[in-house]
């Protein structure tokens, strides 16, 4: 295995608070990588500048080789890093279909003139993105909702589409902000086995950042731990569970960890 994303030192402030502060760790390729911590801890800030939303500070972010730490969001997608965000971002009024259809379309360079001219090339992309597309929803077990509104799904459902979406960018990284937030145990389990499936058949690389610490230990090869800001510990589950900063900074939200 080698890095397939390096971080190196990353640091953003807003105004005077650090939300992240110097933090460096590298995620293997084909590996699932946790990334744990209470709320306010920096994880959602982190995913902002690994794909491109927010500048950091400081630091830099290394995606196959390439620094990408002041790259723009397309760009960076482009590159192959897909994510989903903690919020739910679905075009509820459109189908659960078009959800799916439209990324690709936003990093194909051919569709505004090809669909302007209805060239050839641009038709039979049409045909592959609609087969593909249909394939994802398939997979995601949306098969008999295809043309429902998105927002009318119930939200374990939702959560996946968000992931079929991710995936029809064709990522090698898929980054997920809490895909598991509000699930019960049962979904939980259900949403890690359906991680590791598309993890496999896909050859992607998984960056995973969760709040329940159970699911992150069951299913990630290695763990960082943010605290303020901070990287406090990183490695494998069974050190990082038995680490005491990481007990510490957990303490107050044990109850539900
Ligand atoms: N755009 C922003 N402007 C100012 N502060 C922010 C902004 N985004 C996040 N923060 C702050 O940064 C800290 C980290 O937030 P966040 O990355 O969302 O944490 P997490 O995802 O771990 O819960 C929090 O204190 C939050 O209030
Ligand atoms: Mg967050």
């Amino acid at each position: 295995m080698s890095a397939i994303l390096a971080v190196h030192d990353l640091t953003k402030a807003f105004g005077g608070l650090m939300a992240v502060s110097d933090v460096s760790f590298e995620v293997q390729e084909g590996e699932i990588f946790g990334l744990i911590g209470p709320n306010g801890a920096g994880k959602t800030t982190l995913f902002n500048m690994l794909t491109g939303l927010t500048r950091p500070t400081a630091g830099t972010v290394r995606f196959l080789g390439q620094d990408i730490s002041r790259k723009a969001p397309a760009a960076i997608a482009r590159l192959g890093m897909a994510r989903t965000f903690q919020n739910i971002r679905l075009f509820g009024g459109m189908s659960v279909l078009d959800n799916v259809r439209v990324p690709r379309h936003a990093l194909d360079k051919v569709s505004l003139w090809g669909g302007v001219f209805g060239t050839a090339r641009s038709r039979r992309l049409e045909r592959e993105t609609l087969a593909s597309a249909r394939e994802l929803v398939a997979l995601v077990g949306l098969g008999d909702r295809m043309d429902a509104p998105a927002a009318s799904l119930p939200y374990g459902a939702r959560r996946r589409l968000e992931i079929a979406r991710a995936l029809a960018l064709a990522p090698k990284i898929l980054l997920l902000d809490e895909p598991a937030a509000g699930m019960n145990q049962a979904e939980k389990e259900d949403l890690s086995s359906f991680i590791r499936d598309i993890r496999d058949r896909f050859g992607l690389t998984v960056l995973l950042i969760e709040h329940n610490v159970p699911m992150v230990m069951g299913l990630c090869r290695s763990v960082a731990v943010l605290n303020f800001g901070q990287l406090i510990a990183q490695g494998a589950p069974e050190a990082i569970q038995a680490d005491p900063a990481v007990i510490e900074a957990y303490l107050g939200v044990a109850a539900d960890a």
